[in-house]
């Protein structure tokens, strides 16, 4: 991974370029006031809801609230990671982008490994496009049809054909100058250790081409024309393919379109492909892999709603408990997971074929939600008349609650699962199961406004106990930046509220000041900018933790906790405020008006 961009350089490059032109490279627009207008690239429209303001440098759509600067425009509209967006803009003004640490050798070793895996994918991919349109391609293309693949799909989705005979590839990129090795360890060549000898893994298949987000080709999938087993290959794990991290068509989902709400897992090449077909273009599948955690946090970072689509047998109704206990961990307010069984002996693809998109969407919009699923399998052939049974059932469900974040969901399931068995709600809350490392939080670590905000536990308990206490001060503070990005609008101008002795402080400033500086209104923005570094694992984590306090009175206890911060900060022996700051000058960091003036009085006063 490349070092970080620094923020000052991203700040300079947003002062210099301007977003009408960005946008309206893309974009037909026409000049309104002094406004220009057009229609949202984001959403159909007739008429133009779209503005883009010249003087604030921001695009805003009225009719989907789409908004941001150039560089959530570019991420926005051209599918980029905020790095590349970065990029993208700089070498439009012919700048170079400067990486904090990028001089780091290995670093540098593993950016070229990739620079070469890619090139090395891509030009396979063209190798076996070429091949399913040449005479040898016959078998393939008559296979391709009789699956009932049309043309639109076969090329939106890159699929070719790896021609029979053990060299086809190798010789190809042999040609291109690709050594053997090299072959091998991208996973297209199979290394025989006995013999020395080496051969092309796919051959006579269909082949799937697996991109990433950016559409860059980074594995195959090959499936065989007739019966014969394994049915499906799949590239093995290489330096750009985590089985566990990639799911196929997830890019052509993007493509279709940029503002997908929902995503539905489904299991296999086919099923994507079918889907997309018929018009629905927001399914991915996991490659022959359980769904894990990796898979989720990405898919939520881009939707609020994933659907599971399973089949209506025994191994479909495993792979759904298995699905269920990763998603709990995600299941932060305001996103949802739906399970979705098929009749038996159906998949996506070939119900689809049957009952055509309309039905196969309406099985999508009725799939159980969560909650749903989670009794239904706790109660999964228990008698819950019998007072055991029902110990069961509540000791399974209590199970599951425990895994999910804090928040609304995991009140209301305790709400539903008292109403079910009788049993008084409190007496559940009690014997709930705590996150792991998580002790009771010291009164004094909440200011006393907070009391009333925060909702307690029963009466006597500290007024944030079940909280996850391991969260410092600022973190909480953090935490609520995170969930709710616009709060930083109710923040000081200067930003030495943040207590510097506090770990969270120097990604706190750095979070305030991307926000400012963006306008940005979704976490994900953030997460993409710090993505890859431990600040990103940290915002993470705390993205992925509700905060205690109900949206409504987030900003509220931010006030509170800004207060609290700047009270703190007047405790502050002058020396350890002189140091703090001096430090962070000396770090690097512009410091505003207002704290040089403030390091001239702590130094008059500490040498008076
Ligand atoms: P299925 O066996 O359900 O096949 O495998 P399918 O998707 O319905 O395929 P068609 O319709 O017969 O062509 C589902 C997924 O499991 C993985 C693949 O990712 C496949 O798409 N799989 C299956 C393998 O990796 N290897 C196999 O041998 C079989
Ligand atoms: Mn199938």
């Amino acid at each position: 991974m490349a070092g970080q961009i620094p923020q000052r350089f991203i700040d300079d490059l947003l002062a210099r370029v301007d977003v009408v032109e960005v946008v309206g490279e893309r974009v037909k627009l026409k000049k309104a006031g002094r406004n220009h207008s057009g229609l949202c690239p984001f959403h159909q429209e007739k008429s133009p809801s779209f503005t883009v303001s010249a003087d604030k440098q921001f695009y805003h759509c009225f009719g989907c609230g789409a908004h941001g600067n150039a560089l959530r425009f570019l991420m926005e509209y051209d599918n980029l990671r905020f790095p590349e967006a970065v990029e993208s803009l700089a070498a439009r003004q012919g700048v170079e982008v400067p990486r904090e640490g990028a001089d780091d050798p290995r670093a540098q070793a593993r950016e070229r490994k990739r620079k070469e895996g890619v090139n090395l994918l891509e030009l396979s991919a063209s190798f076996f496009r070429e091949r399913l349109k040449m005479p040898e391609g016959q078998g393939a293309r008559t296979y391709i049809e009789r699956r009932g693949l049309s043309p639109e799909v076969v090329r939106d989705f890159g699929i070719g054909y790896a021609p029979d005979g053990w060299e086809a590839l190798k010789r190809h990129l042999g040609e291109q100058g690709i050594a053997e090795s090299v072959q091998v360890e991208y996973g297209l060549l199979v290394h025989r250790e006995e013999s020395g000898r080496t051969y092309d893994r796919f051959r006579d298949r269909v082949v799937f081409p697996i991109r990433d987000i950016r559409g860059r080709t980074i594995a195959f999938g090959g499936r065989v024309l007739g019966d014969t087993k394994p049915k499906y290959l799949n590239s093995p794990e290489t330096p750009v393919f985590h089985k566990g991290r990639e799911l196929y068509g997830l890019y052509e989902a993007r493509q279709a379109n940029p503002r997908l709400e929902r995503l539905v897992i489904v299991e296999g090449y086919m099923d994507v492909v079918a889907l997309a077909q018929f018009g629905i273009r927001n399914a991915v599948a996991t490659l022959g892999t359980a769904t894990t955690e990796d898979h989720l946090g990405r898919l939520f970072r881009m939707v609020d709603e994933v659907v599971f689509c399973f089949d209506g047998d025994r191994a479909g109704r495993q792979a759904a408990s298995r699905a269920l206990e990763t998603v709990l961990s995600q299941m932060i307010d305001g996103r949802q997971a739906r399970f979705l069984f098929l009749p038996e002996g159906e998949d996506p693809d070939t119900l689809v074929r049957r009952e055509g998109p309309e039905a196969f969407e309406d099985r999508v919009t009725c799939a159980s939600p969560l909650s749903e699923f989670l009794f239904e399998q706790a109660a999964e052939g228990r008698d819950l008349e019998r007072l055991e049974e029902r110990e069961r059932f509540a000791s399974r469900v209590l199970g599951a609650i425990g895994r999910l974040p804090e928040g609304v969901m995991k009140s209301l399931l305790l709400t539903e699962l008292s109403r079910r068995t009788g049993v008084d709600q409190s007496s559940f809350e009690a014997l709930m199961p705590r996150e792991e490392g998580v002790e009771a939080m010291p009164p004094e670590d909440v200011p006393p406004e907070l009391a009333g905000t925060m909702p307690s536990a029963g009466e006597g308990a500290s007024p944030a106990s079940g909280a996850p206490a391991s969260l410092g001060r600022m973190a909480r503070a953090l935490q609520l930046l995170v969930h709710e990005p616009a709060l930083v609008e109710r923040l000081p101008e200067d930003d030495d509220w943040c207590d510097q002795r506090d770990p969270d402080a120097g990604l706190c400033r750095e979070v305030v000041r991307l926000l400012r500086a963006g306008g940005y209104r979704s976490a994900q923005v953030l997460l993409a900018h710090f993505h890859g570094t431990p600040e990103g694992e940290r915002l993470a984590m705390l993205a992925r933790r509700a905060p205690l306090v109900p949206s409504g009175l987030r900003g509220a206890e931010l006030d509170n906790w800004v207060a609290y911060f700047q009270r703190h900060r007047r405790q502050q022996s002058p020396q350890e405020a002189f140091d703090a700051l001096l430090a962070r000058e000396r770090a690097g960091e512009r410091l505003s008006r207002e704290e040089r003036q403030r390091l001239m009085v702590l130094l008059a006063e500490l040498k008076g």
